[in-house]
C-alpha cells in the first residue's frame, strides 16, 4: 500500500470576503494567533507525517513562498541579539530542503483545476488535499486521523473528513450521504456540491481535508464547470467512486470555517484558549469585555 507523502494546497483564492486585509497580502496570511492560517494546516499536514508540501498559488501570493523560506537578515539579527528561543522557533517552522514545492493557477477556474494543477508534482500517488480556509483544533490532527482510517481502507481508497452542519448552512458546502460504519468511519453512497437544502443527502458535509487516488487528475482534466460555473473537485469524485471506494471520516476536533469572518475570530478565541502563555490573560481580557 502506498504511504501518503505528499499534500496539496490550494493558495490561489482572492479572499474577498477579506477585503480591505487581504487587497495586498494573501488570506493565507492571516493569522490566528501568531500563525499565519497556512502555518497551521502545514504544521497539520507534518504531524500526520506529510513529507512534501506542494502549493497551488497565484498571483500576489509570493509571501507565502517567502514565508517558508529562510529569513537570512532575521537570523543574523536574531543571533546578534542572543534570540535563542526565537531561532529555535523559525529553524522548527522551516520545510527541510526541496521538501516544498510552488506552482501556479493562472486562472481562477475553481478547486477541481487548482488541484489538477499538481497533478505533475504528485505524480501516480495517492495525496492529500488540505484546504487552509478550514482549521481543526484536535491532536491527533484531522488529516493524522483520516491516515489512520486510510491505513484501515486499504489500496485505492479515498477519503472524506465529514462533519454535521445545520442544515440552514448546507448549500454552502459539498455534502455526503453514508452507509453503515463503525462509529467513524462510514462508506459514501453519495455526494454532491452545494445542494439547496431540500437535495441534500444528509447534514454531513465535507470539511476541507481530503486523502485521494491519482486517478483523480484525468477526471478533473475532462471535467467541465459544475456549481458556480467552476471546476469542482466534488464532480470528479463523483465520477472515480463508481470505480473506487470512498469513506467518510467523522474526525475528532473543533473545526473553524476561517473563510468566514465569525469562524476566523472563533477560531482565534479557540487557539489563544489553548495557549497556555496567553490563555489566562486573554480570558480576563475577554470577561473585561463582556463585562462579567
Ligand atoms: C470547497 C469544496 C466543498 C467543501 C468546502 C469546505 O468549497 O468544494 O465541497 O465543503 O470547500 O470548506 P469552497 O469553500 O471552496 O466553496
Amino acid at each position: 500500500m502506498k504511504p501518503i507523502r505528499k499534500a496539496i494546497f490550494p493558495v490561489a483564492g482572492l479572499g474577498t470576503r477579506f477585503l480591505p486585509a487581504t487587497k495586498a497580502m494573501p488570506k493565507e496570511m492571516l493569522t490566528v494567533v501568531d500563525r499565519p492560517l497556512i502555518q497551521h494546516v502545514v504544521d497539520e499536514a507534518r504531524e500526520a507525517g506529510i513529507e512534501h508540501f506542494i502549493f497551488v498559488t497565484g498571483r500576489n501570493k509570493g509571501v507565502i513562498e517567502d514565508h517558508f523560506d529562510r529569513q537570512f537578515e532575521l537570523e543574523v539579527t536574531l543571533k546578534e541579539r542572543n534570540k535563542s528561543s526565537d531561532l529555535k522557533l523559525l529553524a522548527d517552522d522551516q520545510p527541510a530542503a526541496g521538501s516544498a514545492s510552488f506552482t501556479r493557477q493562472q486562472s481562477p477556474m475553481g478547486l477541481g483545476h487548482a488541484v489538477w494543477c499538481a497533478r505533475e508534482l504528485v505524480g501516480n500517488e495517492p495525496f492529500a488535499l488540505v484546504l487552509p480556509d478550514v482549521l481543526v483544533q484536535n491532536k491527533p490532527g484531522c488529516l493524522a486521523q483520516m491516515i489512520e482510517a486510510y491505513n484501515k481502507a486499504g489500496d485505492k481508497s479515498n477519503i472524506i473528513a465529514v462533519e454535521e452542519v445545520p442544515m440552514e448552512r448546507i448549500h454552502q458546502y459539498g455534502v455526503v450521504g453514508i452507509g453503515k460504519g463503525d462509529g467513524k468511519t462510514f462508506p459514501i453512497t453519495e455526494m454532491v456540491e452545494k445542494p439547496p437544502r431540500e437535495k441534500a443527502p444528509s447534514n454531513l458535509i465535507i470539511t476541507g481535508r481530503y486523502i485521494l487516488q491519482p486517478e483523480i487528475f484525468d477526471l478533473l482534466a475532462k471535467q467541465t464547470g459544475g456549481a458556480g460555473g467552476e471546476i469542482q473537485i466534488t464532480d470528479s469524485m463523483i465520477t472515480l467512486s463508481k470505480s473506487q471506494p470512498f469513506h467518510a471520516v467523522k474526525f475528532e476536533g473543533k473545526s473553524f470555517d476561517c473563510g468566514s469572518k465569525v469562524g476566523f475570530l472563533a477560531a482565534n478565541v479557540a487557539y489563544a484558549m489553548a495557549r497556555p502563555d496567553i490563555a489566562p490573560a486573554f480570558r480576563d481580557e475577554i470577561k473585561r469585555l463582556l463585562g462579567n
